[in-house]
């Protein structure tokens, strides 16, 4: 094309886009020739073929033919009237309308709770999803005939034949809790150490309003050469729930057993919905269990080689789950990963 021709295609365009009578006609126009597979980047795509010494007049021509064209569409939309057209614009069609996003209510749970033990010197750790054997039962202390190994409650990657038999330590699994992150945690350090860990968990459970087969924990480990107690891990716990839940939360400790703690204790809030009357979500108790949580039991320090004469500590469990549906009142787990966006809104 010559500058001559591009002259009077620029004319025509502009032509065009003056008499167009409605807005379909100016979209129309403006995917024509600036749209992506328009004709004027398609111009800009042949600038190679254009001879050497009069490409900088013919890539100035474009550029502006581009810009006078994207000016005359814009006054098209933003005053129909000046075009001549009441037809471009019609004022009764509804808005565009943007919301700003807003961080989904586990991971808000997740990140609250990062922060409020990073003030007690916690850390967050990490491990991944799927485990071997020994990470999350055997060192755990959790024996293969335990309930928890069977594979109608966890998902064995290769079922091995282990019915009858223990199976290997190497045998792989998709965790059932957090409590792994503990066993990788001390095989890599020394004590003392305070983490946090936060993750996805998977059990073979029937999804209905309160079960999910996959959700979220997170574990906490605090293990010292000082002598820790139980009265550590309470107050440790009362902290939390204040800072996550407000001042009116109480705590309450109900005996209980775990493999790989002694004591074992389950932690109960109470009801952040009718604060401690009874209601529909306490079941009328007044009480929520949220954690699974003890003194870490001497046989897990020997699984990872520390000397349980040495050291002693606490651990814990949380469900995420279960915090973010008593923290914002959700009924049903379900709807934490529907994405319906306005469930989320609502939450935000
Ligand atoms: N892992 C346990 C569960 O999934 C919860 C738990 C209980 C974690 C006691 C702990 C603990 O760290 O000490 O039910």
């Amino acid at each position: 094309m010559t500058l001559e021709e591009l002259e009077k295609g620029k004319a025509e365009s502009l032509a065009e886009i003056a008499a167009a009578a409605d807005a379909a006609a100016v979209e129309r126009l403006r995917v024509k020739y600036v749209g992506r597979n328009g004709s004027i980047p398609a111009l800009i795509k042949g600038m190679k073929d254009v001879p050497k010494e009069e490409r900088p007049a013919f890539g100035k021509a474009v550029q502006a033919w581009r810009a006078e064209v994207e000016a005359a569409l814009a006054a098209k939309v933003a005053a129909p009237a000046a075009g001549g057209s009441s037809a471009t614009l019609d004022p009764t069609l509804p808005g565009r309308w943007f919301e700003p996003g807003a961080e989904h209510p586990l991971s808000r749970v997740i990140a609250e709770t990062a922060r409020i033990f990073g003030h007690l010197g916690f850390t967050v750790a990490d491990g991944p999803d799927i485990e071997t054997r020994f990470n999350n039962f055997t060192a755990l202390n959790t024996p293969p005939h335990h309930p928890s190994q069977d594979r109608r409650d966890t998902f064995w990657l290769e079922t091995p034949e282990f019915e009858g038999g223990e199976g290997t330590p190497e045998d792989l699994l998709l965790r059932t809790q957090t409590s792994p992150v503990q066993i990788r945690t001390m095989l890599q350090n020394k004590p003392p150490v305070r983490v946090i860990c936060p993750g996805r968990t998977y059990r073979r459970d029937t999804t209905d309003a309160t079960h999910s087969a996959n959700f979220h924990q997170i574990e906490g480990l605090y293990v010292d050469s000082k002598p820790v107690s139980l009265a550590d891990l309470k107050s440790v716990l009362a902290y939390f729930a204040r800072e996550m839940m407000g001042d009116s939360v109480t705590v309450r400790f109900r005996p209980h057993f775990f493999p790989f703690t002694e004591p074992s204790v389950e932690v109960d809030f109470s009801c952040h919905v009718c604060k401690g009357k009874g209601c529909a979500v306490c079941k009328q108790s007044g009480w929520i269990e949220v954690a699974g949580a003890g003194m870490v039991d001497p046989r897990v320090f020997r699984f990872v080689g520390w000397n349980p004469d040495e050291v002693s500590g606490y651990a814990f469990g949380f469900g995420v789950e279960r915090i973010a549906m008593i923290k914002y009142g959700i009924p049903d787990i379900r709807w934490l990963y529907e994405n319906d966006v306005r469930f989320l809104e609502q939450i935000a």
